[in-house]
């Protein structure tokens, strides 16, 4: 898996279908020969011998045929002749910012070291992957870098992320810290990268390369709706289920960047971690710092293949606790049935509603503390409005009638007029001489300081130790400015924004550990923080406030470029852009459940809803374990979309086909992916039977004028492999 040769002075780090190598050059520089395609062979020096051409790449003095500047360098540093965005840019005790790395040593280690205090991917078994460390050192600073990479063996992602430490005499900052960089030698790649606003979040968008710098960042300190922290490089030319894909995702839920640089001789670098805009972190002789992990994806087999990758190791290796592999629990949500406005009583009765039609869990939303009765006052009171709400009653009827019970937070949140802040108006995010802006009229809470996490986590366990809650919706609603904490001092300021992820993880982390058998969704404004860093911690994250399930199509379709359908919150509401249907067929895709009052619903809906319910449990299986198949994307047409879920056996499929946009009777025929060419497969609903191949090469045949807009269909394959294709049964 990862192999050292010695003459060739070559790492070789091989995942079941790809090759990432790098190579120590004379002087001790680490340079990236190669990743992509699994290759035999560990000598690739031959693809690094591009040498500096012009008094304009300036030389190593004792190396003068090797210059940073047009080498592939695997963690590139400022200031000695690398111009392309380097990953790590140190300011010394002299002032500057020159810093230069060379190699020291490497080790080869089975399974996969803890990262302390960061959400991470894992491992069960020693046996799934191994881990390389190479440990480079600035000889003039004494700054050390471990770069850290894990190869799996059972999908093809590394994971990287670096160990800085001073050990040097004198304190230095950190201005630039990043957690990784690929050199690829070629531009001819288009970057694809998920763009949103609350409410449409992960639109995928694809751009050619052109010189210069390209790429995506949060400033806001949280991932953002505005861009996720996923980025893709494909081939030019690269298909759904065609060409070459680097996927690129970061596991953290803060300022972020990702980049991609092509430099004048038509090399590409990518760069990402934290954003080094309002970052710095002061390391004084001895101590250490940790960059978020970063993963990698490489697939030959088009978008579709990439994002295959990603769903299978983040349901194997991100996501955690029994509710990696428990069923999850069919949930009801109070906040577009009732908003601010319910009781007891009012909740109880979505709960009988809710039973009769076989949900099975109840989560009230927003507005059960403090004095809450709509979004101007009480966050940071975390305790029950007993003037509105008797949760004792409640939750005993509740778990009375065989339902489960979910209630809402958002901790990270402190509202002007609330009870805590009139206590301690310090805790609240804030910087000396200037008044907190305000968004949803709330400020951020200071959960970078200690106290302030004692507080919140004391406080809700007061609410979760006393009363039996099985799930807790985790809700962050605005972003962070005026980013200052009143204990850091002046030259820690640049921490800030760090450690108060940080403090969130930690919060999480003890949640997670102190009530084990709790729910955890994250939810930010929907999906402003969907993001690996989250789900280390929570299994589903609410995807979007939109439940309109035409809108819920390209952010679901845009979603799964690297998340999983396990992780993805989607409910049925009662919007109206689309029947029942449709919304279910949509919502199915993801953590299934229902937004909206059930008192509402009329008889022919409540059967709807538990014909539903029957089909949630049906698939369940073959939505968790199978693989998905992105058959028809919004971003390709505005007319229909199509998805399927294939069996991993393939003797399963589950196609979903939603008419958008009706067309003028036009014909398509849908091209099935995934299924076994030679297996029979027959269609349940029409008991049509068809070989694989057809279902793929040849294709479905749909035609416009049986659909209106807004309606969808599900087929479900069953192979059989009995009788002669074609006939109908
Ligand atoms: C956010 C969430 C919603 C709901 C409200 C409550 O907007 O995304 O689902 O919880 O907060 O205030």
């Amino acid at each position: 898996m990862i192999a050292y040769n010695k003459q060739n002075h070559t790492i070789k780090l091989d995942t079941p279908n790809t090759s990432y190598v790098l190579g120590v050059r004379e002087g001790g520089f680490l340079l990236n020969l190669y990743y992509g395609r699994r290759l035999p062979d560990d000598n690739l020096w031959s693809l690094a011998k591009r040498l500096p051409s012009a008094s304009f790449s300036p030389c190593d003095p004792e190396h003068t045929d090797f210059s940073a500047d047009v080498a592939p360098m695997e963690y590139p540093t400022n200031g000695r002749g690398d111009f392309r965005a380097a990953a790590l840019s140190v300011r010394n005790a002299d002032g500057n910012t020159v810093t230069d790395l060379r190699y020291v040593s490497h080790r080869v280690i089975a399974g996969k070291p803890d990262l302390p205090g960061l959400p991470q991917l894992y491992v069960t078994d020693d046996a799934q992957c191994e881990t390389l460390e190479v440990t480079l050192r600035d000889p003039y600073t004494g700054v050390e870098a471990v770069l850290v990479y894990t190869a799996f063996c059972d999908c093809d992602v590394i994971a990287k992320h670096v160990r800085l430490t001073n050990r040097g005499e004198q304190a230095v900052t950190l201005e630039r810290a990043l957690s990784s960089c690929l050199d690829l030698p070629s531009m001819g790649f288009d970057l694809i990268t998920l763009w949103g606003r609350h409410t449409k979040e992960r639109q995928f968008e694809r751009r050619p390369l052109a010189h210069g710098l390209q790429g995506i960042r949060s400033k806001r300190g949280a991932s953002s709706h505005s861009h996720n922290p996923f980025a893709a490089l494909v081939q030019t030319g690269a298909t759904e289920t065609t060409g070459e894909v680097y996927g690129f995702n970061l596991v953290y839920s803060g300022n972020f960047v990702i980049t991609a640089e092509v430099d004048h001789d038509a090399t590409t670098r990518v760069v990402m971690g934290i954003d080094p805009e309002d970052f710095g972190w002061l390391l004084a002789p001895g101590e250490s710092f940790a960059t978020p992990e970063a993963v990698h994806v490489f697939s030959a087999e088009g978008l579709g293949g990439m994002s295959r990758v990603f769903h299978r190791c983040y349901d194997a290796h991100l996501i955690r606790g029994r509710w990696q592999t428990e069923k999850r629990p069919l949930l009801i949500n109070s906040w577009e049935a009732a908003y601010f406005d319910f009781d007891t009583d009012k909740l109880i009765s979505f709960a009988e509603r809710a039973k009769e039609l076989g949900i099975e869990m109840l989560v009230m939303d927003d507005g059960w503390f403090g004095k809450r009765n709509d979004d101007t006052n009480s966050l940071g009171d975390w305790f029950v409005n007993e003037k509105k709400l008797d949760l004792g009653r409640l939750i005993d009827s509740v778990h009375g009638m065989g339902l489960k019970f979910g209630i809402w937070y958002e901790p990270e949140m402190i509202s002007p007029d609330s009870e805590l802040y009139r206590t301690h108006p310090d805790w609240c995010v804030h910087v000396p001489g200037r008044a907190p802006s305000v968004a949803r009229q709330q400020y951020v809470l200071d959960v970078s300081r200690p106290d302030v996490r004692e507080n919140i986590f004391g406080q809700m366990r007061g609410v979760l130790g006393r009363y039996p809650i099985d799930y807790v919706k985790w809700d962050f609603n605005r972003n962070l400015s005026e980013a200052g904490s009143a204990l850091l001092p002046a030259d820690r300021s640049g921490e800030f924004f760090h450690r108060f992820v940080l403090g969130t993880y930690a919060l999480q982390d003890r949640l997670i550990r102190g009530f084990p058998h709790l729910l955890l969704e994250n939810c930010s404004g929907g999906g402003g923080r969907f993001d690996p860093g989250m789900l280390y911690y929570s299994p589903q994250i609410w995807t979007s406030d939109n439940t309109d399930p035409i809108d819920r199509l390209s952010i679901q379709f845009g979603t799964s470029l690297c998340y999983p359908a396990s992780v993805m919150g989607a409910h049925v509401s009662a919007s109206r852009r689309a029947g029942y249907r449709t919304k279910g067929d949509v919502a199915l895709w993801g953590t299934f459940g229902y937004e909206l009052d059930p008192n509402k619903l009329n008889g022919e809906e409540r059967e709807i809803v538990k014909e539903q319910v029957a089909q949630y449990h049906k698939y369940y299986a073959l939505i968790r374990s199978g693989s998905l198949y992105r058959l028809i994307c919004p971003w390709n047409n505005d007319y229909v979309c199509a998805w399927s879920f294939v069996a991993e056996d393939k003797r399963e499929a589950l196609v979903t086909v939603v008419r958008m946009r009706r067309q003028d009777d036009t014909l398509f025929h849908l091209k099935l992916q995934g299924l076994d060419p030679d297996t029979i497969y027959t269609v349940e609903e029409t008991g049509e039977r068809y070989s694989g191949a057809l279902l793929m090469f040849a294709g479905l045949e749909m035609t416009d004028s049986a659909w209106d807009d807004g309606e969808s269909c599900k087929l479900h394959l069953i192979a059989d492999g009995a009788a002669e294709p074609g006939v109908p049964a």
